[in-house]
């Protein structure tokens, strides 16, 4: 038996915000905010909810993998922003889509999200608990963003990644594993109240993300008996360019495997991963056989990398 990903989508909403425009809201310039964070837009949802942005996103992914609503048997979606505290994003999702009575769940790991909801999807299908499973990650922050904070305002956007899983029986490929952790002692280095704003120790965070991802990094890889050169892309959470940067260095990676999407989007916390995956998808550049690491880190901190091979 193995889970893989059987096709992906991605949602962006269309209002964008440039670096000009945080230059007439805030004391900061293009250069500061390039040199810092890599970031030259975000996409903003104005006039969307983050259950639209994840249904479009969901619709894609769907398209793409070529299965109809009645297929679904699972949905995990990944939110730290639902439109509203419950019922889940994930029912809203079910509501949507029309699909049959399965498995609706949020989770709420922030940045690590992705890895964490792709982690429920694939055991679930492993254990013979679903066959094809919905994983959507979408996240409208901007509404919690704090616009009068500098060092803040100019990272987030909105925008929903997704992607189907699906179960056969065929032997290997597909997921091969991750790492989820957390530690719960450091939260107060990101966290927003609920109805409150985006309250963050940048340093704080930035260190945490340096140690951190090299270390699930090495520790999965190990696990599956793989190396980093054997990874066609890492895809690492987009928080800041020049986290993503040092672990390039770290590995002595080619640019070209360090998947980078700040610059256009900003950080969309979990929809990161997926939006970045589905960029490679429809782009072509993801053959059969290739092998991706996604890792990431977020509020909590939680963190966590996962593994999985391209396959048909
Ligand atoms: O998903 C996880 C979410 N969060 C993160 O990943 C955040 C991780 N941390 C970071 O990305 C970076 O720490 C920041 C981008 C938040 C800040 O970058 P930095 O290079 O660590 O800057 P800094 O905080 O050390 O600030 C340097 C200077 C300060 O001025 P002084 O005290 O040296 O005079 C800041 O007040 O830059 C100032 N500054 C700015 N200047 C122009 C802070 N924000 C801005 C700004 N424009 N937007």
């Amino acid at each position: 038996m193995r889970a893989y990903m059987a096709g992906t989508g991605r949602f962006l909403p269309p209002d964008v915000l440039t670096n000009a425009d945080f230059v007439r809201m805030v004391d900061t310039s293009d250069e500061w905010i390039v040199g810092h964070t890599g970031i030259r837009t975000r996409h903003i949802a104005r006039t969307v909810k983050n259950a639209d942005m994840a249904e479009a996103a969901a619709r894609a992914a769907m398209e793409n993998a070529g299965c109809a609503p009645a297929d679904i048997d699972m949905v995990v979606v990944s939110t730290v922003t639902p439109d509203r505290a419950y019922p889940s994003l994930a029912c809203d999702l079910q509501n949507r889509l029309g699909l049959p009575d399965v498995f609706c769940l949020d989770v709420s790991a922030a940045c690590s999200g992705f890895i964490y909801a792709v982690d429920l999807a694939a055991r679930h299908i492993l254990t013979g608990g679903a066959r094809t499973a919905l994983v959507v990650s979408s996240e409208k922050l901007t509404p919690t963003v704090d616009y009068t904070d500098r060092a803040s305002c100019i990272l987030f956007g909105d925008g929903a990644g997704a992607v189907v899983l699906k179960g056969d029986e065929r032997q290997g490929g597909g997921w091969l594993g991750s790492l989820l952790a957390a530690r719960g002692d450091d939260g107060a280095a990101l966290q927003c109240v609920p109805g409150g704003r985006i309250k963050m120790d940048g340093h704080e965070v930035f260190r945490f993300a340096v140690r951190v991802m090299p270390e699930v990094i090495e520790k999965l890889l190990a696990r599956a008996g793989r190396a980093v050169s054997d990874c066609k892309f890492i895809i690492p959470h987009q928080a800041n360019l020049r986290i993503i940067k040092a672990v390039q260095r770290r590995y002595a990676l080619p640019e070209e495997k360090m998947v980078v999407t700040i610059d256009r989007y900003g950080n969309m916390s979990s929809a990161c991963i997926p939006i970045a995956l589905d960029e490679l998808n429809r782009a072509g550049r993801l053959e059969p056989g290739d092998l991706l690491l996604a890792v990431g880190f977020g509020a909590g901190f939680t963190y966590g990398a996962t593994l999985f091979e391209w396959s048909e």
